[in-house]
């Protein structure tokens, strides 16, 4: 398991009006108070309720950091519907996610694509949160590992040692996202391992001890303990319950324990 705080990350994937935003962040901001000042807190809005997330969010004096969903390679230009690494850092984001399966699966995002992307955050300064995962197929034909490696080949795996240590990895396998169909703890505990494993082989063993791997698919306050407990599962990447402010910090209270 990784020494380092343990991050719990709510992606509001494309939900959040400007009225949304305030109540949610209010409520988060008052509610934060109650959790483990060890556990990192970051919610990622949609890119036009950044702004107001921030504003509703400074007050909380950074206890609650905020980050985007994707981002362009290119610092500016002719990019029609992109947004960039500085426009993230100029909001005040601190983290951005890389290659969400649902950029992977209705976008076509693969390969140099999410390495141009995670080279850009770290450019940039912003923690990239690269999401790797395996469909349910793959999972039944016995080959989630290898996908695993085969998405971490084309993009972690590209960076130098030093870049690749400021990466953060959320296993995400794409058949528990949005399903309400959670990976057992068991399943998750050993995606982790591997990952981990595969870093070592990579990186060696002091980055691979340091790699912060959050589980991602169906996380609920339900379940989000069984999962947390788990060695070598440093945190979660929420969706759905991350939009109500109560499931969202009980999620995080779960990780307290753990
Ligand atoms: P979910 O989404 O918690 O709604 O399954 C997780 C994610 O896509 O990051």
């Amino acid at each position: 398991m990784s020494a380092a705080p343990r991050l719990i990350a709510g992606n509001w994937k494309m939900n959040g009006t400007i009225a949304e935003t305030i109540e949610l962040c209010e409520a988060l901001r008052l509610g934060a108070d109650r959790i483990d000042r060890k556990i990192e807190l970051l919610v990622i809005p949609p890119f036009t309720a950044l702004a107001e997330a921030a504003r509703r969010l400074a007050p909380a004096g950074g206890r609650i950091a905020w980050g985007g969903q994707d981002l362009h390679w290119e610092p500016d230009g002719a990019f029609t519907g992109e947004i960039s690494g500085p426009m993230l850092r100029e909001l005040g984001c601190t983290h951005v996610l890389v290659g969400h399966s649902e950029r992977r699966t209705l976008f076509g995002e693969a390969g140099e694509t999410l390495l141009r992307k995670l080279r850009a955050a770290l450019r940039h300064a912003l923690v990239p949160i690269l999401c790797v995962g395996e469909s349910l197929e793959e999972r039944e034909s016995g080959a989630t590992e290898r996908v695993l490696d085969a998405q971490l080949d084309e993009t972690s795996f590209a960076l130098d040692p030093e870049e690749a240590r400021r990466v953060v990895v959320a296993y995400e396998p794409v058949w528990a996202i949005g399903t309400g169909r959670t990976a057992t703890p068991e399943q998750a505990e050993q995606a982790h391992r591997h990952i981990r494993a595969r870093f070592e082989e990579r990186f060696g063993s002091e980055p691979a001890g340091a790699l912060r791997i959050l589980y991602g698919g169906s996380v609920k306050p339900a379940n989000a303990r069984e999962l947390l407990d788990r060695p070598g599962i440093d945190g979660a990447l929420v969706g759905g319950a991350s939009l109500r402010a109560d499931a969202f910090l009980e999620i995080a209270v779960a990780a307290e324990g753990a």
